[in-house]
């Protein structure tokens, strides 16, 4: 395979596919007035909340947020790259795909270390079974309850004691000796003197998503040190977002309904042992953003299991930092603590499968952990141990992206500090600034000085890009960009982006600007708005797109928005569906906005 796709070639193919044909195919559709209706293939339901729109040709479910173009349901369903999607659509419409420029250079470079990599990883699988001293690697892994089968689903091998075994057998030729270099198998030390990485261990390959092997860890038989080494970070390998045993989850299970993170290789190996397949390992780092980024477009909830010491409860506070901002709605991440002196491995061995599944069902959601540990060392009898924490937990939840979720997280820190009488008030007012002193809880509706970044008049950007996305045309609309550039926030610069690209393409059409952010965040909220058709306005996009770019730009306040803020107050929560939600937390959005605007007149 070679070059680029020109995106042409991609908007031309969208063009030409029909969503609900490459659908249909595989999921079978009921026609449900003007789109089409089936029970969610991501996820498990009795009740049909998957639809089809023909004319936007776009998919969105309504119970799990999965939601894309026919390329986007192509690469999740068949769990399909970018480009064998294109590949495979263009050959179902009789298409070619063009190739545009060549690749460069070092592309092909770490192209060619792949083929290596595997080749590494079947010598040393071939040495676990054939080396004259296989039986002390055999036996450590026997002795650790492992079967010849899950050695062969891990591909576990055995790189002999000796200083050049990889490097006689591999490295060949001079180029192939530069490359197992390039790929971390071999060191050279200050002297020169080239020698392999791994030695006197079992290995264990890792694999990326697509079943690539792009480095090992290695274990060493006895207690000698360092107990694990891993490889270093190459062209072809990042530590910071791979994730050891996902590869071997996704070909476990068809659809994964959680993915449990543990610290360890023999963890993750352990569990498969037993039967539970869903559980990854981060390698030798701790958990971060783009490792749970990862997981999250897999499936809608991880689960973190650490050791039940100081340790393990460091790491799931960094843990937490690094979940907060990927807890976008319908996204859920709970923590398990293990007895002390207890890792999963020796936990399913002692206890069974049955047993450790139980624990993960009782795992403690992230908001119960965040409220609890934060509360662990104050006295939330008093006003002051209430106060502070608001103070601690305030912080973490501006972390949060926007949504309901993090609306109803500052609901429940206002419960729990008991400092809003009039709780939907309180979540609108923006939580103290870190420097800020505490809210005293005697005065609860005091307001504490705000950033810029809070004070973007967020509703009314989330507006302009639905309108925008549902008719895309409206962009010409705007003449000059330059005073949307005086306004900040990511959704901003994501409008900012949209009116651009619709300049330079105004044939643009609502699917080809969902494949254009596909799989990015920006995607998720785009293609969540695209689905709030009941939101479009009666009055036409027009002119209300027209009216969203005034007010963005000239901040008026409107009495009338107000109005309805006040009544949604009086509503019960519960009872109000996903969609009105939305549409509570653009309102909430908009009164801050007017409620700092009128401070800052004051
Ligand atoms: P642990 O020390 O908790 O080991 O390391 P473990 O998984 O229980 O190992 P066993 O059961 O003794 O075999 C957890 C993870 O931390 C990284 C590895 O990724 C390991 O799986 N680690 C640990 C290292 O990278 N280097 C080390 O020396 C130790
Ligand atoms: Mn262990």
């Amino acid at each position: 395979m070679a070059g680029l796709i020109p995106q042409s070639f991609i908007d031309d193919l969208l063009d030409r596919a029909d969503i609900v044909d490459v659908i249909d195919r595989r999921v079978k559709l009921k026609k449900s007035g003007k789109n089409y209706m089936a029970c969610c293939p991501f996820h498990q339901e009795k009740t049909p909340s998957f639809s089809v729109n023909p004319e936007k040709q776009f998919y969105y479910c309504f119970g799990c947020g999965a939601g894309g173009n026919a390329l986007g349901f192509l690469m999740d369903y068949e769990n399909m790259e970018f480009p064998a999607a294109v590949e495979s659509l263009a050959d179902s419409l009789g298409m070619t795909v063009p190739r545009e420029q060549p690749e460069r250079r070092e592309e092909r470079g770490q192209r060619e270390l792949y083929p290596l990599m595997e080749e590494a990883t079947r010598y040393y699988q071939r040495q676990l079974r054939e080396h004259p001293r296989k039986a002390t690697a055999v036996d450590y892994l026997k002795g650790r309850g492992l079967t010849g089968e899950i050695a062969k689903r891990f591909d576990l091998g055995f790189a002999a004691p000796g200083w050049d075994n990889l490097l006689k057998a591999l490295g060949t030729t001079e180029e192939r000796k530069q490359q197992l270099k390039q790929a971390g198998m071999l060191v050279e030390n200050e002297s020169g003197r080239v020698y392999d990485r791994f030695r006197d261990r079992v290995v264990f390959p890792i694999r990326d998503q697509r079943g690539r092997v792009i480095g090992f860890g290695g274990r060493v038989l006895g207690d000698d040190k360092p107990k694990y080494l891993n490889s270093p970070e190459t062209p072809i390998f990042h530590k910071g977002r791979e994730l050891y045993g996902l590869y071997q989850a996704r070909q476990a299970n068809r659809q994964l309904e959680r993915i449990i993170i543990v610290e360890g290789y023999m963890d993750v190996i352990a569990l498969a042992q037993h039967g539970i397949n869903n559980a990854t390992a981060t390698l030798g780092t701790a958990t971060g953003q783009a490792h749970l980024e990862k997981i999250f477009r897999l499936c809608p909830e991880v689960v973190f299991c650490f050791d039940g010491d100081d340790a393990g409860r460091q790491a799931a506070g960094r843990a937490l930092d690094a979940a907060l901002p990927c807890m976008q709605d319908g996204r859920s991440a709970r923590f398990l603590f293990l007895p002390e002196g207890e890792d999963p491995d020796t936990l399913v061995r002692d206890r069974g499968a049955e047993h450790f599944l139980g624990l993960v069902a009782n795992a403690v959601p992230l908001d119960s952990f965040l409220f609890d540990s934060l509360a662990a060392n104050l006295s939330l009898g008093s006003l002051d141990g209430k106060a502070r924490l608001s103070k601690l937990a305030a912080p973490l939840l501006q972390k949060l992206p926007p949504g309901v979720y993090r609306e109803l997280m500052f609901k429940e820190l206002a419960q729990r500090t008991g400092m809003a009488t009039d709780t939907l008030s309180q979540i609108v007012a923006p939580p103290p600034a870190p420097e800020a002193p505490p809210a005293a809880p005697s005065s609860p509706r005091q307001r504490q000085p705000r950033s810029q970044a809070q004070a973007g008049p967020t509703g009314l950007v989330q507006m302009a890009i639905f309108l925008l996305l549902h008719q895309p045309a409206v962009a010409r609309q705007v003449e000059d960009l330059e005073p949307l550039k005086a306004l900040e926030g990511d959704e901003v610069a994501l409008l900012l982006e949209l009116l651009e690209l619709l300049a330079r393409r105004p044939e643009s059409t609502t699917h080809m600007l969902l494949g254009h952010w596909y799989g990015t965040q920006q995607g998720e909220l785009l293609n969540r708005l695209a689905s709030q058709e009941r939101l479009i306005p009666p009055e036409g996009i027009e002119n209300e797109f027209t009216d969203t770019m005034n007010r963005l730009l000239n901040h008026p306040k409107s009495r009338e928005f107000e109005a309805r803020v006040d009544k949604l107050k009086h509503r019960n929560y519960a009872d109000i569906s996903e969609l009105e939600k939305l549409e509570i937390v653009q309102e909430l959005r908009e009164k801050r906005r007017r409620d700092e605007e009128r401070g800052r007149k004051q």
